[in-house]
């Protein structure tokens, strides 16, 4: 593994132009982008830049996934898939048959089964043990949660399943996430860090604080870029 850590008071241009570049090299490999978003609010602006800089990719090439997602139906501004679908779907007009979405709205854990059984059965389609992304995007909360493995939650000692349900207490809400193999199976992950995460977090996690399941994100054989936005 291979990491990378970017400082830039352009966050959302230097990401999108990084998820361009990320989509293009899968492409011209393997004639397909399989990308995973992020949710929260940093994404935002990226996924904006991205729709304009990106509208002529070949979306109909391209796998979208979620990291995770809210358990609230896909209009709550809550969702995930509500905020992507704003600032990414619409905008760049990209076709429904290329958007795998969590169904928050249902049974958590018949939803995580729901998605993980997608995702094996792509897996499987091209000969994969595990469903490997080439591009994983992450947050970083400010307890050191990534996707929604958030710390002293069951989800962060799963090590068999891909997608699964996780209680959150201190939300006392359910989240839907990926697990740490499906996440470290990726060709690519990619942290973005705006400016207002506290300085520190980022240094622990950088260190490898494993008290912070961010630090956890260590791929197999992929590469990780850590793009941290800068107060501009
Ligand atoms: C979510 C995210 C979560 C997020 C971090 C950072 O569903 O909220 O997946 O992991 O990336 O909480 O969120 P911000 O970008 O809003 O700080």
């Amino acid at each position: 593994m291979s990491r990378e850590v970017v400082r830039t008071k352009n966050l959302a241009a230097d990401a999108a132009d990084f998820i361009l570049d990320q989509a293009h090299k899968a492409i011209d490999e393997r004639n397909e982008f399989r990308i995973a978003l992020s949710g929260g609010n940093t994404p935002r602006p990226v996924y904006a830049r991205l729709a304009t800089i990106g509208r002529d990719l070949p979306w109909e090439r391209i796998r979208i996934t979620f990291g995770d997602e809210r358990c609230v139906p896909p209009d709550d501004p809550q969702s995930n898939f509500h905020m992507a679908r704003e600032t990414l779907f619409v905008p760049a007009a990209i076709p429904e048959e290329s958007i795998a979405r969590m169904r928050g709205e249902i049974d958590p854990q018949i939803a995580a089964l729901e998605y993980e059984d997608l995702l094996d059965l792509s897996a499987k389609q091209r000969g994969e043990h595990i469903y490997r992304h080439d591009l994983i995007l992450l947050g970083l909360g400010g307890d050191g949660h990534t996707a929604s493995l958030f710390p002293d939650t069951a989800g962060l000692d799963e090590t068999r399943r891909r997608v699964i349900a996780n209680f959150v207490p201190k939300l006392s809400s359910w989240r839907l996430t990926f697990t740490f193999p499906l996440i470290n199976h990726a060709h690519q992950i990619c942290f973005l860090v705006n400016a207002t995460k506290n300085a520190d977090l980022v240094e622990r996690v950088l260190r490898g604080d494993l008290q912070l399941p961010a630090s956890r994100v260590v791929p197999t054989v992929g590469n990780v870029t850590w793009i941290l936005g800068l107060p501009s």
